[in-house]
């Protein structure tokens, strides 16, 4: 087995065995590294253009009845600051982002009871009667497939829920008993079967992860096709169980980023908020790598810092206007253009 020749299948087959994906990301130097990156980049080229999709990401609540082991809003955290948005509030962040082109609400929460089908049906509705030209992505967790259908019939486009591991047993690392991997692959199937834009992924260096483990996320990936695929790397919080554990690594994340891009070329694949917070150009360099999308926080100021998954997050203390400007300068300095679309999954 040889790198060059796994890139070079990458590029004209778009996958690869497990075992080669293995191979790849355990011996890949750093020569090749830049061929993979250049192909990938030139991928995200033709498919679109020099243009940045943007996300407004509006982060409804800090409630969360889960108790994963890696994330700072888990239940146990004592810690944690909980707030959640009323209707009201998340309309005043659509009003705050519309002008300033966002075209794409993302409303991202904990498992938080207090928003009901009723409630968030309501809120979904709402968004789309004062804004139809946009479009609203979910990302509540899991729901029962039910709950899904009537979110789905209110008006919202697109989910987002990361598989986090596709391996079952590394699943059961990262979680409580309650929460099951399989299930959570299962539900991504059906959100796509509701005819949701789906997002799928996972987290790169999370405890105990293998690069086996790594091999069958991007095959889960290939295998489910989803329109969006968010990566970032694990970064500890201080008041979890994994407080102590190792961050996951800035070289290996851009180039699972580039992997991605190779074998979909057209997924929307954001260069996440975790990849900016463990690298101040780290967003770019994403961009660099083949990732074509940014989701800047539209939360309320004073809520900004309450949303803590990980310790040392972004942006927390910028308006969205000034995190709109300095990511456009970011994005200009590189040689590409935020755009004002919803940016919708195109095939091609
Ligand atoms: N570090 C990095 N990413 C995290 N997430 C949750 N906790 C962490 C952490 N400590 C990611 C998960 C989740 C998404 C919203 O944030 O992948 O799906
Ligand atoms: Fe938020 Fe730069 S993107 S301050």
């Amino acid at each position: 087995m040889n790198v060059l020749d796994i890139i070079e299948k990458l590029k004209t087959t778009q996958t690869a065995e497990r075992d080669e994906l293995v191979f790849l990301l355990e011996n890949i130097t750093g020569s090749e590294r830049e061929m993979l990156r250049k192909a990938a980049q030139a991928t995200a080229l033709r498919q679109f253009g020099n243009k940045i999709y943007i996300r407004g990401l509006i982060e409804l609540s800090s409630v969360c009845k889960n108790d994963c082991f890696y994330c700072g809003l888990r239940r146990s955290n004592q810690n944690a600051v909980r707030y959640r948005l009323t209707k009201e509030q998340i309309l005043s962040c659509c009003d705050a982002g519309y002008p300033l082109g966002f075209r794409t609400f993302v409303l991202q929460g904990g498992e938080d009871g207090y928003y009901t089908d009723e409630v968030m049906c309501d809120i979904v509705r709402a968004i789309k009667e004062r804004y139809p030209d946009c479009a609203v992505t979910l990302s509540l967790g899991e729901r029962g497939e039910n709950s899904l259908r009537l979110l789905r019939k209110a008006g919202a486009d697109r989910y987002l829920l990361r598989h986090e591991t596709a391996d079952e047993a590394h699943y059961a690392m990262l979680h409580p008993e309650s929460m099951s991997g399989a299930r959570r692959k299962q539900l991504l199937y059906t959100l796509k079967r509701l005819g949701y834009q789906t997002g799928a992924g996972f987290m790169v260096g999370s405890p105990f992860q293998t690069t086996a483990n790594l091999a069958d996320d991007l095959l889960f990936i290939k295998a489910l096709q989803p329109q969006m695929c968010g990566i970032g790397p694990f970064i500890p919080h201080k008041d979890t169980p994994f407080r102590d554990m190792p961050q996951g690594g800035l070289t290996l994340t851009l180039t699972l980023l580039a992997v991605i891009r190779l074998m979909n070329p057209s997924v929307l694949l954001p260069a996440t908020t975790a990849l900016g917070t463990i690298h101040p150009d780290g967003r770019e360099m994403g961009i660099l790598h083949g990732a074509n999308v940014v989701m800047p926080n539209l939360s309320p100021q004073e809520h900004r810092r309450d949303y803590a998954i990980y310790d040392n997050k972004i942006c927390t203390g910028d308006e969205a206007a000034e995190c709109i400007k300095c990511l456009s300068g970011r994005m200009n300095a590189i040689g590409y253009q935020i755009v004002t679309d919803r940016g919708d999954f195109r095939t091609q």
